[in-house]
């Protein structure tokens, strides 16, 4: 169902690889909403195709990025707002990476070189895409600028490894950047930590299918979809939440606070 929430918004989503990722979601129901917007990947990503049978459905232009390269985020806001004729409203991070999860590196035995990408990958992109955001006084005033972040930020999921760390700077860089561009523009900056979802990268974590039905038994709401996410990135983006910032948003039905649940106790207790 469509309310016209994001009715005359302009944004950029990066990081739609398939139609499982989060930001395809979220890029469906922008489009429901509203808004147009600009669709932006790795350009080896783009070389899967996929992201242009979303394109074409969202009537969207594709400017390929690595969100790691400050040069291809300068050129990508240069371009976005060429094409969509005004300043950005809205802008959604959902980029993670890391080459020792890729590759089955336990976290006694990082490769460091590989803990430094994925650290720039999935944390210093959004430092750089703020940065250069505001060079190019590219924000209009009351925007709204969301990362998607994780629970291992703040609690230990030992298959997680490096991305623990990743995720822990991408909220601090939320709250530091949340500050200085509140300051400058009330342009609002904000993660949201979302409960395991079946895409790319959530799947690319060992042991997650265990984990996934782990957490879905814990929460008292079940695991969060994908579009359960993309709903609340949209109201996010929305003018009904210009007040919130500098947050880390819990998206996990309620896993977070929780101790134990009926349904791991009755598991167990089978044993
Ligand atoms: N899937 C989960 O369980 C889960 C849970 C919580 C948070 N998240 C977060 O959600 C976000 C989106 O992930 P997803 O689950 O939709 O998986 P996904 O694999 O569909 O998306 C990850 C995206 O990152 C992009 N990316 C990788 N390197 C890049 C680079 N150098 N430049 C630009 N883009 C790059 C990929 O191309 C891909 O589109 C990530 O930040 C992820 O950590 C996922």
């Amino acid at each position: 169902m469509s309310y016209n929430l994001l009715k005359g918004k302009k944004g950029i989503i990066f990081g739609a690889l398939d139609e499982k990722s989060i930001a395809w979601k979220v890029a469906l129901r922008a489009k429901e909403e509203g808004a147009e917007f600009v669709l932006t990947n790795a350009p080896l990503a783009m070389r899967m195709g996929e992201i242009k049978k979303l394109a074409e459905h969202c009537n969207a232009e594709i400017i390929p990025a690595d969100a790691t390269s400050v040069e291809d985020i300068e050129n990508l806001f240069t371009k976005a707002q060429e094409i969509l004729g005004s300043k950005i409203d809205f802008v959604l991070h959902s980029i993670g990476m890391s080459p020792n999860i890729r590759k089955g590196k336990t976290y006694g035995d990082l490769n460091y070189e590989w803990f430094l990408k994925t650290l720039d990958i999935s944390a210093l992109s959004f430092h750089k895409i703020m940065q250069v955001a505001e060079k190019q006084d590219a924000m209009n005033e009351w925007g709204s600028i969301v990362a998607l972040s994780y629970g291992a930020a703040q609690r230990v999921f030992p298959d997680y490894t490096d991305m623990s760390q990743a995720k822990a700077v991408l909220e601090s860089i939320a709250r530091n950047y949340g500050h200085r561009f509140g300051k400058l523009k009330k342009v609002r900056v904000n993660t949201i930590s979302q409960s395991p979802t079946k895409t790319t990268a959530g799947t690319g974590v060992g042991g997650f299918d265990a984990f996934y039905d782990y957490a879905d038994k814990m929460s008292p709401l079940g695991n969060a979809s994908a579009e359960a996410c993309a709903d609340y990135c949209i109201t996010m983006f929305s003018d009904l939440t210009k007040m919130v910032t500098m947050q880390n948003l819990m998206h996990d039905g309620g896993f977070s606070h929780m101790g134990i649940s009926e349904e791991i106790v009755e598991l167990l207790e089978k044993k």
